[in-house]
């Protein structure tokens, strides 16, 4: 992997056309990671200390990373074609790349895109290759998109998976997304579609959220889906997004939730749905409190969704188990360790 310098944020391989919100590059990128005009954007924007830490954590996080699936996933990324290709959002909640290849070329691309199963997060579509992941996350951008205001807005996405939802807001008019996630396979996912846009203003960097200064203010949306009740301290996690948004910034959390109407919690002895890294599942009226305790102000509920398995299921692009197997075959209103089958909300808030 090599990292390009003195790079130029405003690159001419790039047109951004604003009726259609399409983007088009050729040729493809050939080099992996390459996060240049983002960091010149924060060292542009008065973030210049954090990009030169976000550059080291990045080097780091790779260089502990190249081992394992690595290099193959490195390879595959170099032996995409080279196709002219452009992103768009389309109305049936696929994020599709379009270009011309040949049945060939089509198949070897598919063979490739395998390679870095699992696809959790998507639909996409590359090429006429239909990616059905474990998850209909344009169901998830349903029930945000009419309650966050992107259009000319920054955003920062906490645990932002392969990047999927970086697309739909960039669509949806924002100007930049910084995806955090800590996940290598789903950092290369998204570097997979970067290739063919490489300089679209859609990142995703190796890093979790402990990468996050005290005092970012930086951000006008900052969004955490699916992140809080991974966290040991769900506190800190939320002081974590109020400090990286600007004054009056929006906030968006979606998080498991217990569906009751007091203020409760349920912290799982073992396993919750089979995972291992779950702590604190608050109720949406315990969350709301802890938004108001971390200072945030306008707190919204916006969407409280039980999980079906038309919405999270395993499909040839992830055959590890999905939520059909967590839920009790007798009682599917439950888990297999007999907690409340998952239940997702989603609140809006605001910094003061
Ligand atoms: C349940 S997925 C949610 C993905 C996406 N936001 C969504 O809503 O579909 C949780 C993601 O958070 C990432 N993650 C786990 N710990 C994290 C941390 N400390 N900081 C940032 N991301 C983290 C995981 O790698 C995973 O991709």
């Amino acid at each position: 992997m090599t990292w390009r310098q003195n790079r130029c944020c405003s690159s001419p391989r790039i047109s951004r056309n604003p009726r259609t919100e399409l983007y088009r590059s050729l040729p493809v990128n050939t080099s992996l990671f390459d996060f240049e005009s983002l960091f010149t954007w924060l060292t542009e924007t008065g973030h210049e200390a954090w990009s030169d830490q976000l550059q080291l954590a990045c080097h780091h996080a790779i260089d502990v990373n190249s081992h394992g699936n690595f290099p193959d996933w490195h390879q595959c990324w170099k032996d995409l074609p080279d196709i002219d290709s452009r992103i768009h959002a389309r109305n049936d909640g696929r994020v599709a790349l379009d270009g011309q290849i040949s049945a060939e070329v089509k198949s070897q691309l598919r063979s490739n895109l395998m390679k870095f199963r699992p696809w959790r997060k998507g639909p996409f579509d590359l090429f006429g290759i239909d990616i059905d992941t474990e998850w209909r996350s344009d169901w998830k951008w349903n029930r945000l998109r009419d309650h966050v205001e992107l259009r000319d807005r920054s955003v920062l996405d906490v645990g932002c998976g392969n990047g999927y939802f970086g697309w739909q807001m960039l669509a949806a008019g924002a100007t930049r997304i910084i995806g955090l996630d800590p996940f290598l396979l789903y950092v290369m996912q998204h570097e997979v579609i970067r290739k063919y846009v490489e300089a679209a203003p859609n990142y995703v960097l190796p890093l979790g959220d402990d990468c996050l200064p005290e005092r970012l203010h930086a951000f006008d949306v900052t969004v955490s889906m699916g992140v809080l009740y991974h966290r040991t301290s769900p506190i800190e996690h939320l002081q974590s997004l109020y400090n990286s948004l600007k004054r009056h910034g929006q906030l968006v959390v979606e998080t498991l939730v217990i569906d009751t109407r007091d203020e409760q919690l349920l912290m799982p002895e073992g396993r919750y749905a089979k995972m291992r890294n779950v702590w604190f599942i608050p109720s949406v009226d315990m969350l709301t409190k802890w938004l108001r305790r971390t200072g945030f102000q306008d707190v919204k509920v916006v969407d409280v969704t039980r999980t079906t398995t038309s919405e999270q299921r395993r499909t040839e692009w992830m055959t590890f188990e999905s939520l059909p197997d967590f839920l009790d075959p007798a009682d599917s209103s439950k888990t297999v360790e007999g907690h409340p089958a998952p239940v997702r909300a989603m609140l809006t808030a605001q910094r003061k």
